[in-house]
């Protein structure tokens, strides 16, 4: 028998004015966009901003339905759009904040499973890693290298082919 160990290093700044001058634009970016979210079920808005390999930026927002499950969450909402209209371009970096209205924002937030899984595919299908910046509407940000580190012993499309 062997024990296997996972781990990985995320950084933790103090506010948004720790970051790099384009990680604090895409940052600021993200909590600006939360104003699209339509969660009027949770109060809950999630943005989420992502800058392309190819220098583009596409934007994301929760999406709420009456009919609870149907709702998407703000990165695969970000994922579908990017595919659309960038197809096979990778993604660099994914800033995502929250706009609490039921009260604080102070801490960051991290993807939910559904979209670890997403990330980790998007991951996959394009080849390259992508960065992750995590905060709320003030206070402390998470900088992630890769959203694949969220999701340790993943299935993926390489398990589909084992026989
Ligand atoms: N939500 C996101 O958009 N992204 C996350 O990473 C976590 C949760 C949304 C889903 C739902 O509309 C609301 O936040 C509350 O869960």
């Amino acid at each position: 028998m062997n024990k296997e160990e996972y781990q990985f290093t995320y950084e933790v700044f103090d506010s948004v004015d720790e970051l790099s001058q384009p990680d604090s634009w895409l940052l600021n970016e993200a909590r600006g966009v939360t104003e699209s979210a339509y969660a009027p079920y949770s109060n809950f808005n999630v943005g989420a901003v992502a800058k392309l390999a190819n220098g583009e930026i596409v934007a994301g927002t929760n999406q709420e339905n009456a009919s609870y499950p149907v709702g998407l969450c703000a990165e695969r909402v970000l994922l579908s759009s990017a595919a659309t209209l960038y197809p096979r371009i990778a993604i660099d970096t994914i800033a995502i904040s929250y706009n609490n209205n039921n009260g604080e924002s102070k801490h960051p937030i991290s993807p939910c499973g559904i979209c670890r899984q997403s990330l980790s595919e998007y991951e996959e299908r394009t080849g390259q890693s992508i960065r992750l910046i995590l905060s709320g509407m003030e206070g402390k940000v998470y900088i992630i290298p890769r959203s694949s580190d969220l999701l340790p012993l993943s299935f993926g499309r390489v398990d589909m082919k084992q026989n």
